[in-house]
């Protein structure tokens, strides 16, 4: 019953998601965001309506569970930092995905940048996003109370990251410090931060990764307060010398982990779109294009003591196998995530019946 029933609500995902951007491109309007929150919203109010548990949610195969020091993932499949709607999140872990990041955050409640900021394309008839979302958010507080009012880690038995940003290094000790003595008046130890140094979408968001000295220093006023793991998530743009430099830097620190990584900053025409088509002129490519610089920048990190998520153009099995062969131990997805949530349980079955013919 459960592949049918996967297959049955991939398909009728993946036909709606078909019209929805067929839609933008002819009409350009409601924009792309507003169409992916309606697909959301749909999807979680038939959750709701449901009692939500049995219809939308798939068990995760026993034999998946991944430790990474003291947080235990039932599934190394991971969502990326993207969202920070907890509904959505919530929609994820019931079809059995292992754990992952809350979107990043910064100190105080911020806009983004104008729309249009999001856009579909496609590369090789292969279904990717440009995003120059610019980091908005309901900052720190604002966090603690959506996370609160829905009991969130309370009721999530799975491994979350706190995606940590900043425009200064002040602002990222802020944030860090700040949800650090939250964490601890909430229930769940099963909680980690995630340090975004490679949003390519905000001015100075990808500007730690090219000053070593800098994230050091950063990593020591976080680690002075706070035991819990952290990943440091890095951009597939950095050089190979540079991701060396920042992975000789994290060895230094215990609980340390390394996410490779965000999105590949291009312009729209670039792509192929029109210069406005994203308000600011391009921003963050994502989806299967990523794949082969995730694959080598795996290749990379494995060099080091470090456990590796590897995120980027991660959407089938072949992806996984590889990555995880190459050094990885946690994937992390997001686009793949809006194209069909659906494809979570196939993943998970799908590493199950690896795992066994290993
Ligand atoms: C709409 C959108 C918003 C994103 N926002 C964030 C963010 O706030 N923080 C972050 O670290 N990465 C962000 N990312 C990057 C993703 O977490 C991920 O690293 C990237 O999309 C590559 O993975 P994918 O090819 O599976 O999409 C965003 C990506 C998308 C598409």
């Amino acid at each position: 019953m459960g592949p049918v029933k996967r297959s049955l609500f991939s398909c009728l995902y993946q036909y709606i998601h078909f019209l929805m951007i067929l839609w933008v491109k002819c009409w350009g309007r409601p924009g792309m965001e507003s169409w992916i929150r309606f697909a959301e919203k749909g999807l979680s109010g038939i959750r709701k309506a449901y009692g939500g548990s049995a219809l939308l949610s798939f068990p995760r195969p026993d034999s998946l569970r991944t430790s990474c020091y003291d947080l235990v993932f039932p599934s190394p499949l991971i969502f990326a930092a993207f969202k920070d709607q907890l509904d959505v999140i919530e929609f994820w872990i019931n079809l059995g995905m292992g754990g992952g990041c809350i979107k990043t955050i910064l100190a105080t409640p911020h806009e983004g940048n104008p729309y249009p900021r999001l856009q579909p394309v496609s590369i090789n008839g292969q279904a990717h996003l440009i995003n120059a979302l610019g980091l908005p958010g309901k900052g720190v507080k604002g966090l603690q109370e959506a996370l609160t009012a829905r009991s969130f880690l309370q009721h999530q038995h799975v491994p979350i990251g706190i995606s940590i940003g900043g425009r200064s290094v002040d602002e990222y000790i802020q944030v860090a410090t700040e949800m650090n003595e939250w964490l601890k008046t909430q229930p769940s130890t099963q909680v980690y931060f995630e340090i975004n140094i490679s949003c390519p979408n905000i001015a100075k968001g990808k500007s730690l990764a090219q000053q070593v000295d800098v994230l050091d220093g950063l990593l020591k006023a976080i680690r002075a307060v706070t035991d819990r793991v952290i990943f440091v998530k890095v951009s597939p743009d950095e050089s190979d010398a540079q991701l060396c430099k920042i992975a000789e830097t994290l060895q230094l620190f215990p609980k340390m982990g390394i996410n490779a990584g965000n999105t590949q900053y291009r312009t729209c025409t670039s792509l192929g779109l029109a210069d406005q088509a994203i308000s600011v002129g391009g921003g963050g490519l994502s989806g299967p294009s990523l794949f082969k610089r995730t694959y080598e920048v795996v290749q990379l990190l494995s060099n080091y003591q470090l456990p590796i998520i590897a995120t980027g153009g991660i959407s089938k099995i072949e992806d996984i196998i590889q990555l995880k062969e190459a050094g990885a131990l946690l994937f992390g997805m997001a686009t793949q995530l809006v194209m069909d949530p659906f494809c979570i349980p196939k993943l998970n079955q799908q590493l199950s019946q690896v795992k066994k013919n290993v």
